[in-house]
């Protein structure tokens, strides 16, 4: 508890989260009401206890299912501001945070709504909660390049509400060369890129390398299986990308946290961080994500300083107001 409290006071930025996975059960419930929506399960822990993952496919067919009650742009503005005001609550400063629009717009939720409420809770948060939140559109790589594309020009009225761009969902077969020419597009309108390299997925090497070198990303979301390969910890660390790392995400989605790969990645001058990805689904805040892999890799204060100091130096933050968390 001591340890607890101690990362409890840590000033935090997360920047590994999907807004539609801070989606918890008893808003859920509330939002179907709200929206005349049947749902299969009769209260929240009943939800809960039908959480049961095993890999990253069995997680995503549950995460995409309960986005059926996220409709208006009220809906969007309470899906976020319950994280923000669960996020400040924590000592997080600053979160980046990851939409999906496609599994929205898909369903016939047009893309200002989706933003629009987004939009609204942040700005409203800053100047309520004191929390600066930022948004990074995320692309469902098991759609097509050409709807990604889409999507993309889809955005652009919105350029100065996103920061960048990133790509998640199924990374079976889904590259990141598929997405080649949507995140040189991306980066001509001047965002970001990021990419989901998930944890022991087949191909994960050759992907991780493909985001470095021949997309040449921004920055790495999970991306820890670079440990097994010294030329992609040498690539990585040569163009200083932080790695975004979300041990209880790890731990349900493949069998285990991942601590010694990502202590050991710490050890070798990589800039690491600590993040939640879905904390409604995996049970897990970002300050239990750093109890959690303390306990498990049995981390000291100067290491969790350390985790902590990354999430602000490889934040996509001016330098500015970067050093006034520093
Ligand atoms: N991996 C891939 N796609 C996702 C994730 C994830 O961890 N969370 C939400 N969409
Ligand atoms: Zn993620």
């Amino acid at each position: 508890t001591d340890l607890r409290e101690f990362i409890a006071g840590l000033p935090k930025a997360e920047l590994h989260l999907h807004i539609e996975g801070t989606l918890e059960p008893e808003l859920k419930f509330a939002l179907a009401r709200r929206n005349g929506i049947a749902l299969e399960h009769a209260t929240a822990e009943e939800v809960r206890a039908s959480y049961d993952f095993d890999s990253l496919s069995s997680f995503l067919t549950v995460y995409y299912d309960s986005m059926r009650v996220l409709v208006t742009a009220d809906d969007f503005y309470d899906l976020a501001m319950a994280y923000l005001i669960k996020a400040a609550g924590q000592n997080v400063r600053y979160a980046e945070i990851f939409f999906d629009p496609q599994a929205h717009t898909s369903r016939g939720v047009p893309f200002p709504t989706i933003i629009g409420g987004l939009r609204r809770a942040l700005v409203d948060a800053r100047r309520d909660l004191g929390i600066h939140g930022e948004l990074i559109l995320c692309f469902l790589r098991d759609f097509t390049a050409e709807h990604a594309m889409s999507t993309l020009m889809e955005s652009l009225p919105y350029r100065d509400w996103i920061l960048g761009v990133g790509l998640d969902s199924d990374e079976r077969g889904n590259p990141p060369a598929k997405f080649a020419e949507v995140f040189a597009r991306a980066r001509a309108e001047g965002y970001l890129l990021t990419m989901h390299c998930d944890i022991d997925q087949e191909g994960t090497h050759e992907h991780i390398r493909q985001a470095v070198e021949d997309i040449r990303v921004d920055r790495i979301d999970h991306g820890s299986n670079a440990v097994e390969r010294p030329e992609l910890v040498e690539a990585i660390k040569e163009r200083g990308l932080g790695l975004t790392c979300c041990p209880v995400s790890n731990g349900w989605v493949v069998d285990g946290m991942k601590g010694p790969e990502i202590v050991a990645l710490l050890d070798a001058g990589i800039p690491v961080t600590i993040n939640s990805d879905d904390p409604a689904y995996f049970g897990a805040y970002v300050a239990e994500n750093y109890e959690r892999l303390a306990a498990d890799a049995d981390l000291d204060r100067d290491q969790l300083v350390r985790l902590a100091r990354n999430s602000f130096e490889v934040a996509w933050l001016s330098g500015r107001e970067r050093e006034q968390y520093l």
